[in-house]
């Protein structure tokens, strides 16, 4: 039998995810999203549907407004919410999206109690903690998408700016998904090569900067709506390295119970993803620069979780 993944919000990114996972066949798929938006998500089920054959995957795609659609669902991405419009902080979404999670929450703990959830909707850290405590869900079972994504943007600026192949540029992104997000350039490498060898320290703050504000720059452009290709396959990669077991380290929000010196706090760090879900964190010896970069965004997610009350 086919696995099942259930995407609760049907929006650009739900519906980029869709057809992923369509297109890599993880499963048959359910866009689950509002009433008043449930034609849309019917429509789009159907397109991709008939995309099949030139995508030659075979996949049964449907949408709905209904809960009880996702039941028995082996991964769960959820990315329902309002995205950023320009001039908003993620923060700005926090109290309309925290009711949207309450939603999401009570759904997939009812209908999909064993599936493993990735957590999408902004803002990332804060709504990964409350879908946490509103599901009681085990740890292994939660995580947030949003390092992923930090480092791809990551990888992506250094290759544009050293005009090397993006394959080749290795590098992980720490802590909460906001400005104060930690990329190591230490621990960067291109083919191997260190990053600080190959950039000077001028290229190297500004493609940190711009790792740090590359939500908002693509929101400055977009001016309605935020990036939705590079979160899709973001998440989808996650689901992917959970359905097929592929041990992936990704760096994704996930609940330190000590580690890095975080107790009951989601962040950004480096992760195990195999088909127990998150398997491990894994610990990187930090210098007391990184340490206290790595302090600053902790402040920063804490701030926002207290803001949920849960
Ligand atoms: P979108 O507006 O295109 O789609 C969101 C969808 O959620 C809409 O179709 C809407 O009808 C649906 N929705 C609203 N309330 C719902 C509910 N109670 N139940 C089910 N569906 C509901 O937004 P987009 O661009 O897909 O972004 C989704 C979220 O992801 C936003 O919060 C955005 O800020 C966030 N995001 C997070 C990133 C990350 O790295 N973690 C990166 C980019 C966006
Ligand atoms: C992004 O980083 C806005 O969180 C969204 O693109």
């Amino acid at each position: 039998m086919r696995k099942k993944i259930a995407l609760i919000g049907g929006g650009q990114i739900g519906q980029n995810l869709a057809m992923l996972a369509a297109m890599k066949e993880l499963g048959d798929i359910v866009v689950l999203d509002i009433p008043d938006y449930v034609n849309p998500v019917k429509g789009k089920a159907l397109d991709l549907m008939e995309m099949a054959p030139h995508g030659n995957y075979d996949a049964n795609i449907t949408g709905t407004s209904d809960y009880k659609d996702i039941e028995g669902a082996d991964v769960v991405i959820v990315t329902a919410g309002k995205p950023r419009v320009a001039g908003m902080t993620r923060e700005d979404l926090l109290a309309t999206n925290l009711q949207i999670i309450t939603d999401a929450a009570n759904g997939i703990k009812k209908y999909a109690p064993k599936a493993f959830c990735i957590i999408v909707t902004n803002p990332l850290d804060a709504m990964v903690y409350a879908f946490y405590k509103l599901t009681g869900f085990p740890r292994h079972q939660v995580v947030g998408m949003a390092g992923t994504l930090d480092t791809a943007r990551w990888r992506a600026f250094i290759s544009m700016e050293l005009g090397v192949s993006v394959t080749d540029v290795a590098g992980t992104v720490l802590g909460g998904h906001g400005p104060d997000m930690v990329p190591l350039p230490r621990l960067t490498t291109v083919g191997g090569v260190p990053l600080p060898e190959i950039a000077t320290k001028e290229q190297i703050d500004k493609l940190v900067l711009r790792t740090r504000e590359a939500g908002t720059e693509i929101v400055k452009l977009f001016g309605k709506g935020s990036a939705f290709f590079s979160p899709a396959w973001s998440a989808i990669i996650m689901a992917e390295s959970y359905l097929h077991d592929k041990r992936r380290v990704l760096a994704c929000a996930a609940l330190c119970e000590g580690e890095y010196g975080i107790k009951g706090l989601f962040l950004g760090v480096p992760a195990l993803i195999s088909a127990k879900g998150l398997e491990k964190i894994f610990e990187i010896k930090l210098n007391d620069e990184e340490k206290a970069l790595l302090q600053k965004t902790v402040e920063g997610v804490k701030k926002t979780v207290e803001e949920t009350k849960l």
